[in-house]
């Protein structure tokens, strides 16, 4: 399938990781929807991505982790853009250092799950049963690595949030190994950040944007893990030797 072809649905694409996957996704042709709960948010994005791509991106208000809520922007979406041919779930927060779990609220904790996991589930639920059936698909999940080990004192919801996204991934990936739309999976074992707010051992969004994109576009024949740490993984990506 060609870029111009494609219908990317980005979720999260306002976000830190999300939006250096839209512009990189319009910089090679696609169409791209992005649903944020925040127009802020969304008109930041129109400003970020490349002048001339802007004609092929579509921006929806609305909440996808409710399932009122997910079901009207299905319909706006399919209004808007017509078939889908891929999903990115970039859903999430970028970092969580809360503090010692004895001195938590059940409501955080609530907070947590909701973001990492029930959003990814209602959302999931809402828009893989459009593409499933469709050679050529793909859905592709971005998620941190943190599920096995506490990354930092204080940082111990974070992992359980981790921990629940990547379940979430294997499980699907586990209950569809012959479906035709193919599932990409996205560890992130760094920060990711915008050029002007990178640190030490961070990849930046832009490249992390360019190589998500390329995962899309390659349409892999099987479910696929992909773990990123270091630049070279990003190049891996972009290059298929993965
Ligand atoms: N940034 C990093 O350093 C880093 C490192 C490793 C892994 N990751 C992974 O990357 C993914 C995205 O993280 P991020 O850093 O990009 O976080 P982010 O900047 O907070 O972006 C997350 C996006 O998710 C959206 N979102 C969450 N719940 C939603 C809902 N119910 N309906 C609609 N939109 C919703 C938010 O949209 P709104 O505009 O509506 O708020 C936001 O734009 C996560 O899975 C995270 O684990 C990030």
């Amino acid at each position: 399938m060609s870029n111009s072809a494609r219908v990317v649905l980005v979720l999260g694409g306002a976000g830190t990781v999300g939006s250096g996957i839209v512009k990189a996704l319009l910089d090679r042709g696609s169409r791209v929807v992005v649903v944020s709960r925040d127009s802020n948010r969304l008109e930041n994005l129109k400003s970020f991505v490349t002048p001339s791509s802007k004609g092929n991106l579509i921006t929806l208000e609305g909440n996808v982790g409710s399932e009122e809520d997910v079901e009207r922007v299905k319909q706006a979406t399919v209004a808007a853009a017509g078939k889908l041919t891929d999903v990115v779930s970039s859903l999430g927060f970028s970092w969580w250092q809360g503090g010692l779990p004895h001195t938590q609220t059940l409501k955080e904790l609530q907070s947590v799950v909701d973001t990492r996991l029930l959003s990814t589930f209602v959302s999931w639920k809402a828009f893989f049963p459009l593409i499933m059936d469709n050679p050529g698909s793909t859905y592709t999940f971005i998620t941190g690595g943190a599920s096995d080990r506490l990354l930092k004192p204080g940082t111990g919801f974070l992992t359980v949030g981790a921990a629940c996204a990547l379940a979430f991934c294997q499980i699907v990936r586990d209950e569809y190994p012959d479906v035709a739309c193919k599932f990409n999976q996205v560890v992130i074992n760094t920060g990711v950040a915008p050029p002007d707010r990178m640190a030490p051992g961070f990849l930046s969004h832009l490249d992390m944007g360019e190589a998500v994109a390329a995962l899309v576009e390659r349409q892999s024949p099987s479910h696929k893990v992909v773990t990123v740490q270091f630049p070279a993984d990003l190049k891996a990506i972009q290059e298929g030797n993965i």
